[in-house]
């Protein structure tokens, strides 16, 4: 499927998309940035209408520190087996900052954002502020990657 709406204002989001987008702006004070200042949060809907946050945390050692993303993402598939993902909304804001920072998830949270899509078989919507501050609202996490590398890839035979 490759299949994505641009919204110029937040108001245009649907009501469950602006509440869950709600929830991420909470969960943003609990980004862990003092490298970056980059502060970023995430926000998933789950099938029970339960919410996990998560937010980027960094580490003196650099490439030990996560996305907010993929806190999430791991979040939900650790604590939360069985239920089904129908929508992740990724925020960022400086950490001086008052407006939201666009922020488009880094290649590697679309890759596992796609591996809980394909184990779940069902799409969830992915909702992101692009370099245009409008708001890009996919139907599928494999929408955001074309030509991707799956489980399937390793399947191929010899
Ligand atoms: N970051 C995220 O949390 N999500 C993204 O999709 C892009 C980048 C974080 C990683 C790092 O802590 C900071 O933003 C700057 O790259």
């Amino acid at each position: 499927m490759n299949d994505y709406t641009i919204l110029k204002n937040l108001n245009d989001l649907d009501g469950e998309s602006k509440a869950l987008l709600e929830k991420a702006k909470e969960a943003l004070p609990n980004a862990y940035a003092p490298y970056s200042n980059f502060h970023v949060a995430a926000a998933i809907l789950l099938s029970d209408g339960s919410v996990v946050t998560g937010t980027n945390q960094e580490n003196a050692a650099y490439p030990s520190g996560m996305c907010a993303e993929r806190v999430a993402l791991f979040t939900v598939s650790s604590q939360h087996l069985g239920k089904t993902i129908k929508k992740i909304v990724v925020l960022a804001r400086l950490a001086n900052g008052t407006e939201f920072a666009p922020a488009t998830s880094c290649g590697a949270c679309r890759q596992v954002m796609l591996e809980y899509e394909q184990r779940q078989g069902k799409p969830f919507e992915v909702i992101m502020q692009n370099q245009d501050r409008h708001w890009v609202k996919t139907t599928s996490a494999e929408t955001l990657l074309p030509f991707c590398f799956s489980n399937e890839s390793l399947q191929v035979r010899k």
